[in-house]
């Protein structure tokens, strides 16, 4: 299986917010966002894959800031690790401003999805190849992010987290 990049896997979808979607605040309905985000990071798992893939897990959300009614919003995502049969997505959320188009970083997220055969099987996925800075920092920390979630899943026991350890293990 040839390995790729996270290019390879990059979605981008840009839409509005419109007023069913918001809370009594008239901000973006924190639902919505994690609905949008993952449309946009299953279609970059399986641009990765080129399987059929199911979210294992949602590792982590931040709502860094409000996204108001009316705003233009793109989310960005791309797979940042591939494991065996798992890939980790790394989520961007954009704002964009109604005046001068500047674009604001307004949330992220990580979600894991795994690639499954017809009968929902766990398949393999080819390897990813980081290229950027940010894509080689996102790869290396997404194996103590694996360990995490596998950890609070109860998937895992903590004595064998051996990167999640080391961290706590670090001055
Ligand atoms: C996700 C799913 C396929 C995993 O099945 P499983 O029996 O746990 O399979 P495995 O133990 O072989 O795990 C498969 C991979 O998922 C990873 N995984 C499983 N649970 C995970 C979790 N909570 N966090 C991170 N990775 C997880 C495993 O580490 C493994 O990765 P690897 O092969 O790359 O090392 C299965 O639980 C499932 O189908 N869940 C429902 C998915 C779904 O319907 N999602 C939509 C939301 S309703």
């Amino acid at each position: 299986m040839q390995a790729k990049t996270p290019s390879d896997s990059r979605t981008i979808m840009t839409d509005l917010v419109l007023p069913s979607e918001t809370n009594p605040l008239n901000n973006l309905f924190g639902g919505e966002l994690l609905a949008r985000m993952d449309r946009a990071a299953s279609i970059a798992a399986r641009r990765h894959s080129r399987r059929i893939v199911v979210t294992a897990s949602v590792n982590h959300v931040a709502f860094n800031r409000a996204v108001p009614l009316g705003s233009v919003v793109t989310v960005e995502a791309a797979v940042s690790r591939a494991f065996s049969t798992s890939m980790e997505v790394f989520i961007d959320v954009w704002m964009e401003d109604r005046f001068s188009g500047e674009r604001t970083k307004a949330n992220e997220a990580i979600y894991t999805f795994v690639a499954v055969d017809d009968t929902g099987i766990p398949t393999t996925v080819p390897k990813l190849n980081a290229e950027t800075d940010l894509e080689k920092q996102r790869f290396a920390a997404a194996l103590r992010r694996k360990q995490l979630s596998l950890v609070l899943a109860g998937k895992m026991k903590p004595k064998d987290a051996t990167e999640l350890r080391a961290l706590f293990m670090e001055e």
